[in-house]
């Protein structure tokens, strides 16, 4: 069983990639069925138990572990992290301490709740953000997907209006220094002989910014597969994108997002517990990347899950 869907403000999305993968699976000649994460789903799971159950849910429920608890909870068997793993990439801030305390880098961050902005305000605060941080600036929801409420602040005019469209999408807010570069995403896939980088990709997009629209429209972003990193910093963003597989304690994949400044550093933006497979997505194209079929990664990474 596939489920895909819900209510979370990726809920397209999530029906994109959770097509994908039960097409890839069918194609293989895998019976499988595309279920929705709504009322009758654990009606469904309880009258008739799947084998094996792959979450293609993006945001809330999907990746925050609430799901995966029960599934847990329910002794039916899933592929990719587990219910605490899953908690700890999802929410950002935790997520960067734990990289942070293994010495993995990342940039400097803060967390602001849309509290403590209101009895603060915008000016009190900017101040001593922009003396800590610089700017650009970039803002994001602690936990949240798909580029939904990010914005770069490039003037201290555009701080209110960065925040404000931050908190549409949750009460916590992460300020974190901006890091100019190239954007570079790493999947990680483990077959049971620990986690392997699959090559790295570089994203292109047009309009020089990679939200929304860019990830999802064919013809938005360019792909350099694999990423034109000479081998030295290839082999750098492989062994990061590991160590923060392992660092956060995931399960048969991943995809860990990273920043490449122009001098060279790399930075981990964040890991992904339930990376976007649809025909835009990252994680497919590393797989291509390796030359691997997108099928056969999946049936593999079923069969592991069933054992
Ligand atoms: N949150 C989207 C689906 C991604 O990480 O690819
Ligand atoms: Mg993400």
């Amino acid at each position: 069983m596939v489920i895909a869907g819900g209510m979370s403000y990726e809920r397209d999305i999530s029906m994109r990639s959770g097509q994908r993968i039960a097409s890839a699976l069918q194609r293989r000649g895998v019976s499988c069925e595309l279920h929705d994460l709504d009322k009758s789903l654990l009606h469904s799971i309880r009258t008739n138990p799947p084998q094996v159950l792959f979450p293609a849910l993006h945001g809330a429920a999907g990746e925050d572990g609430s799901l995966r608890k029960i599934l847990e909870l329910l002794d039916v068997p899933f592929v990719g992290a587990t219910a605490s793993g899953s908690r700890r990439a999802w929410n950002k801030d935790s997520a960067k301490d734990l990289l942070r305390q293994a010495n993995l880098p990342t940039p400097d961050w803060m967390v602001l709740s849309q509290t403590a902005f209101s009895d603060y305000g915008a000016a009190d605060l900017l101040d001593s953000i922009v003396e800590r941080f610089g700017l650009p600036l970039a803002v994001k929801p602690t936990a949240g997907g798909s580029g939904l409420g990010v914005h770069v602040v490039e003037n201290e005019s555009d701080f209110p209006g960065a925040m404000m469209g931050c908190f549409a999408y949750g009460d916590k807010a992460l300020l974190e220094k901006y890091v100019a570069g190239r954007d570079i995403a790493v999947a990680v896939v483990d077959l049971g002989e620990g986690p392997e980088a699959l090559p790295a990709v570089e994203i292109a997009p047009l309009s020089g910014v990679y939200d929304f629209v860019a990830r999802y429209n064919a013809g938005a972003t360019r792909w350099h597969v694999p990423a034109r990193l000479d081998k030295a910093l290839s082999q750098q963003v492989a062994e990061l994108a590991i160590a923060a597989h392992d660092v956060l304690g995931l399960r048969d994949l991943s995809r860990v997002d990273m920043m490449v400044s122009d001098d060279g550093q790399v930075r981990i933006l964040e890991v992904n517990v339930a990376p976007g497979m649809t025909d835009t997505s990252l994680w497919p194209m590393g797989v291509e990347a390796a030359q691997r079929d997108f099928a056969d990664v999946l049936v593999a990474l079923i069969e592991q899950a069933k054992r």
